[in-house]
């Protein structure tokens, strides 16, 4: 396996060594061979190269960069944000770029509580919160399109424009359906609900309900297809989380209740997500942030990146055909649930272990 390495900014580095800790325990134990390559890209190299703090001004990753990492299996990621950089700079120049470029058109958000991790609802159990989204990842309202007319007089407008192309719903939407089926072999229910807004954006979310009942006719019979609108859908993720399953749902909505979703599973901390292209080169993270604040105190909580690692020796083990590395993908989320129950609380500082005390505890786990 070939795997690119994008440390980034802040505590990326950090968390990024412990998933790799785990990495090469694993791939002793499983007995697959593996190679890295590190990628200097980050909001501090941009500042370095002179980049602008306040407008795009240079390239945060290159496009002969993009090339580089398509000759990988897969990319691992740290974080990315600068306290010195203006917001949106280096998410559409790293993140967002290399999404679109690569083609990573499925977000897969897996919603999980592991135990002994603190969730804020009153409760609930890891039995109760145990879901995966599958949020479209390269179109919606981020395509990027919009523009302004009359900028900076009274008269000022703004659009920014929404789309949804059949193509590109209907790949997410097949997707999530052979991952429901999937998930029916490991004993979850057979019920996939598409998460949109069809009373209020009857365009684009209808050609999304039309894809998704199609699809779901023809192809998958044996799915139960189910509905939720955005905001009955962030009620329901607080009060009855356990009703889920597979949730499939265009870009910016995935984008908001994944956030939530991060936060019943008990935090930043523990949430993993992966960019994936399963014809490509993917890309998985941690999705909290960068966390300045605490880069090199050894005090953040690595697990969302351990648990990004397990998803991408369990995506790119299935995409090689390679069952060791699937196996060993398999084995880290194991010893993930070993470990949380031993630590205190999963929020930076408090604990119990330091960063690498705990990439220590799951590489014991294994
Ligand atoms: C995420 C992030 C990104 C997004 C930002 C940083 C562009 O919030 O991965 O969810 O909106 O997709
Ligand atoms: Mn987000």
């Amino acid at each position: 396996m070939k795997l690119a390495v994008i440390g980034g900014d802040g505590t990326g580095p950090e968390v990024v060594a412990e998933g790799l800790k785990v990495l090469a325990a694993v791939a002793e134990k499983e007995g697959f061979e593996y190679t890295t390559q590190d990628f200097n890209v980050s909001g501090d190299r941009y500042l370095e190269r002179g980049g602008d703090p306040n407008s795009p001004s240079i390239d945060v990753i290159s496009d002969e960069e993009i090339d580089e990492l398509r000759k990988f299996d897969a990319i691992f990621l740290g974080a990315v944000g600068h306290p010195d950089v203006a917001p949106g700079i280096l998410e559409k120049g790293l993140l967002l770029k290399t999404r679109f470029d690569l083609d990573q058109y499925i977000n897969l958000r897996p919603v999980k509580l592991y135990p002994g991790v603190p969730t804020p609802l009153a409760d609930k159990k890891p039995e109760d919160i145990d879901f995966v989204v599958v949020r479209e990842n390269t179109e919606d309202l981020y395509f990027g399109g919009g523009g302004f007319l009359r900028k900076n007089t009274p008269h000022e407008v703004a659009t920014q424009e929404m789309i949804a192309t059949r193509h590109g719903v209907e790949r997410c939407v097949r997707y999530a359906f052979e991952l429901t089926r999937q998930r029916v072999k490991d004993g979850y229910s057979n019920m996939l609900t598409l998460v949109a807004k069809t009373n209020v954006l009857t365009y684009a979310h209808n050609l999304w309900q039309r894809a998704f009942d199609e699809i779901g006719d023809a192809d998958y019979p044996d799915i139960k297809r189910d509905y939720n609108h955005v905001d009955a859908c962030c009620m329901w993720f607080v009060k009855n989380p356990e009703y889920y399953n597979v949730i499939v749902t265009p870009n910016m909505f995935g984008d908001i209740i994944t956030d939530l979703g991060a936060m019943i599973q008990g935090g930043m901390g523990v949430a993993a997500g992966g960019n994936i292209n399963p014809e490509g080169v993917s890309m998985f993270e941690p999705i909290g942030g960068s966390a300045p604040k605490y880069t090199g105190m050894n005090v953040i909580n690595p697990i969302a990146a351990i648990a990004a690692m397990a998803m991408l020796l369990r995506e790119t083990g299935r995409k090689l055909g390679e069952p060791k590395i699937t196996a060993a993908g398999e084995r880290v989320e194991k010893a993930i649930l070993a470990t949380t129950p031993k630590m205190d609380s999963q929020s930076a500082r408090k604990m119990g272990y330091s960063t690498t005390e705990v990439g220590d505890l799951v590489c014991e786990a294994l």
